[in-house]
């Protein structure tokens, strides 16, 4: 009898959770309609030196945001049959918000000669075409909604520090115009959706049963990376962003500091159990790993020009 009443609380608990999630989205929506497109101000004092200081940010940046266009794609394949409140954030809510974001990024980028963005916006890997198929069993799908929760909140947390540290740039190089009209509104709109997946994730976790926990947690530590970074030269472009951003000091407490941020939800919820694990490490190792691909890439080109190559 006591685990009937156990068992109709906790339903009682998700038909809760879940009306607060939308309630959430819909706030979302009404009191952050898409940036408009007008209301930028692109007045830049040195442009030279904005694109000098920043332009691997606004390329990263503007690139990762362009392609939420194909990360819809990559949504509807790996959840055939999303909760109608997963759908309506992702497709009303958080994909016009961050095309916009997108779209003013890479005006930016342009305004100051720098190359335009050349996002992928629909070429989906054959690796979530597998994971979309396996994603009609509903244990399956279970397990890649919430590596989708995991996802939006370790890249959503990213995306709020490396706004505050390009406005803070951009300021300190008097550059008011566009910390203001660019970064400011766009920063303002990160939060919300750090807030969705996080609620989202602590809603899911303890419904999912141990081994479609133990497989999140394996597949979390073997396959974690940071958001568009898919490729050799997308990681040298992340480490110079990281290193553009103060993120990567040279010092690896700064960055392991940085890392224990963006994995802090992730860690609590699925690895908190395990006193003594240092706050997910694979957060840390990955960027750890990108930091060092575009130091080597400096190293590379300064050894060529010593040698006096071209
Ligand atoms: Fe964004
Ligand atoms: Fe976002």
């Amino acid at each position: 009898m006591a685990l009937v009443d156990v068992s109709v609380a906790r339903r009682g608990d998700r038909g809760r959770n879940q009306a607060k999630l939308a309630d959430h989205v819909d706030r979302l929506g009404e009191e952050h309609p898409p940036i408009p497109l007008d209301s930028v101000d692109y007045t830049m004092n040195r442009p030279d030196v904005l694109a000098e200081r920043f332009g691997p940010v606004l390329s990263y940046m503007s690139r990762v945001e362009l392609e939420v266009e194909r990360n819809v794609l990559e949504l509807n394949l790996l959840l055939p049959d999303p909760p109608e409140v997963d759908r309506h954030f992702y497709a009303d809510v958080w994909l016009p918000q961050e095309t916009h974001h997108g779209i003013i990024l890479d005006r930016l980028q342009v305004e100051a000669g720098l190359d335009a963005a050349t996002p992928n916006v629909t070429d989906v890997s054959l690796k979530l075409k597998v994971l979309g198929a396996l994603g009609r069993v509903s244990a399956v799908q279970d397990m890649s909604r919430m590596l989708y929760y995991l996802t939006g909140l370790a890249t959503e947390r990213s995306a709020v520090l490396a706004y505050n540290k390009l406005h803070a740039g951009l300021v300190e190089l008097g550059e008011r115009a566009v910390a203001a009209t660019v970064v400011a509104p766009i920063r303002r709109q990160e939060p919300g959706h750090f807030a969705y997946y996080q609620f989202a994730a602590r809603d899911l976790w303890p419904q999912l049963a141990s081994w479609q926990r133990w497989l999140v947690r394996t597949l979390r530590r073997k396959t974690f990376g940071p958001v568009g970074v898919d490729t050799k030269q997308q990681k040298v472009e992340f480490g110079h962003t990281m290193k553009a951003l103060g993120i990567n000091t040279g010092d690896e407490a700064d960055l392991r500091h940085y890392a224990t941020q963006v994995g802090r939800v992730e860690h609590e919820l699925l690895w908190a159990h395990r006193k003594g694990l240092r706050v997910p490490d694979y957060v840390f190792k990955a960027l750890r790993s990108a930091a060092g691909a575009a130091a080597d890439l400096k190293g590379d080109r300064r050894s060529a020009t010593e040698r006096g190559e071209p």
